[in-house]
């Protein structure tokens, strides 16, 4: 009877991990992500599927039936590389996968760390890593995503598309009031509190969408009087972001600008190669991917950067309750960095599965 209840704790430890590695270089780094998990020692049990390109052209299927309620009833997390293949030109298997999980499964809140490792890898002058340490959460479930609107005379000189921007009172409170709740309860590496929220909408244009945007960040602040607020438009951050990103410290937006400005965000830390992210819905199974995408022109050739991938599987087990597994993956990425241990877009001379083994076996023996 002992030895049953004891069987039965350490099993339930162990998080179960949906991996779905995609296509092009999703699959080169997926297995660097799940080399570094191991060499940690996480207590992790992965099941992998083959969701994306090559499955959908063998047989139609982008996401079979029942498949993301399984998921969530089955897995504490999932693993996403990246998916996009130029034989399918439509995107329609990533936007069913990809889409579809952040939808259905209404993982609401995109978060994508924004952290420079070494001075070296920022393309702006004079930024070393204490100045760059902000976060961009992301609304992922609404805005223009939601595949609303159609298109009207198609083909035709007259053709109409329409687009929609959806922005649900539900959605917008409840991502506004994620980040603030992510600003009182997260400190920056260094140790220091977080204390600002930043919301960047377009509402000198879109005026209805962000009217009710800056109405609910003004009632949700009143709640945190400890945390300063800030608004830019969302042009204007661009340029800040790339004039002086010093400042920055917790930026909500939605969909699409969140989108935009993490792309931005990673040509500061070094490319897209080094950017993390998480895909979260609190209390329920999260997804969590590298922000970059399946890059075709360099996939199969082993050159691609798996860092965005390893320390996505860090920021996993970091939100699965494994921080001291987590800190060990992001000390290896950090220390190969320093040490150029890595690919070529960020000045190293590795190759892909080669810099994955070196944080690997830095983790191994860490
Ligand atoms: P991309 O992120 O794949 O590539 C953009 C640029 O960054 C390219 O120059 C690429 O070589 C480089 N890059 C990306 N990741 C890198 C890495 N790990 N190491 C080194 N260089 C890297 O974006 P894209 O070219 O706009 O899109 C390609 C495909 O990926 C499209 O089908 C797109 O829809 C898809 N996509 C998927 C996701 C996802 O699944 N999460 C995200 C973005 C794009
Ligand atoms: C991302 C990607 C996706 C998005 C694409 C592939 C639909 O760019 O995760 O950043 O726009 O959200
Ligand atoms: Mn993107």
């Amino acid at each position: 009877m002992m030895e049953a209840c004891a069987t039965v704790a350490s099993v339930s430890a162990t998080k179960r991990i949906a991996v779905i590695a995609g296509d092009g270089i999703g699959k080169e780094v997926i297995p660097q992500a799940v080399k570094a998990m191991e060499a940690a020692g996480a207590a992790v049990e992965l099941t992998s599927f083959d969701w994306g390109a090559d499955r959908y052209l063998a047989g139609k299927v982008t996401v079979p039936s029942g498949a993301f309620a399984a998921l969530a009833r089955d897995f504490d997390a999932i693993l996403v590389g990246a998916f996009g293949d130029p034989r399918v030109p439509s995107n329609i298997h990533a936007k069913e996968i990809l889409l579809g999980m952040r939808c259905q499964m209404d993982l609401f809140a995109n978060v994508r760390p924004v952290r420079l490792m070494d001075a070296s890898l920022c393309p702006l002058k004079g930024i070393e890593p204490k100045d760059l340490d902000f976060v961009v959460i992301r609304e992922n479930t609404e805005g223009v995503y939601g595949d609303i609107g159609g298109i009207f005379k198609q083909g035709t000189p007259d053709e109409v598309a329409i687009q929609e921007d959806v922005n649900t009172r539900k959605g917008v409170e409840r991502i506004i009031r994620y980040a603030f709740e992510y600003c009182a309860t997260n400190r920056k590496i260094e140790g220091s509190a977080r204390r600002s929220v930043l919301m960047s909408d377009k509402s000198n244009a879109m005026t209805h969408a962000g009217g009710l945007w800056q109405r609910v960040f003004k009632e949700v602040a009143a709640e945190y009087p400890q945390i300063e607020t800030q608004h830019m438009y969302v042009d204007a951050l661009c340029m800040q972001m790339v004039r002086d990103p010093r400042g920055f410290d917790v930026i909500v937006t939605n969909n699409m600008f969140g989108d935009i400005i993490t792309d931005l965000a990673a040509g500061l830390q070094g490319g897209l190669g080094m950017a993390a992210s998480g895909n979260l819905r609190p209390e329920k199974t999260s997804m969590f991917e590298p922000v970059h995408g399946s890059a075709p022109p360099i996939a199969g050739k082993n050159i691609a950067n798996p860092f965005g991938a390893i320390l996505t599987a860090a920021m996993m087990l970091g939100h699965l309750g494994m921080a001291g597994e987590a800190q060990k993956i992001e000390t290896a990425v950090l220390e190969a960095v320093r040490q150029k241990k890595t690919t070529a877009d960020i000045g190293g001379k590795l190759g892909t599965r080669e810099a994955g083994e070196w944080v690997a076996e830095r983790v191994s023996s860490s």
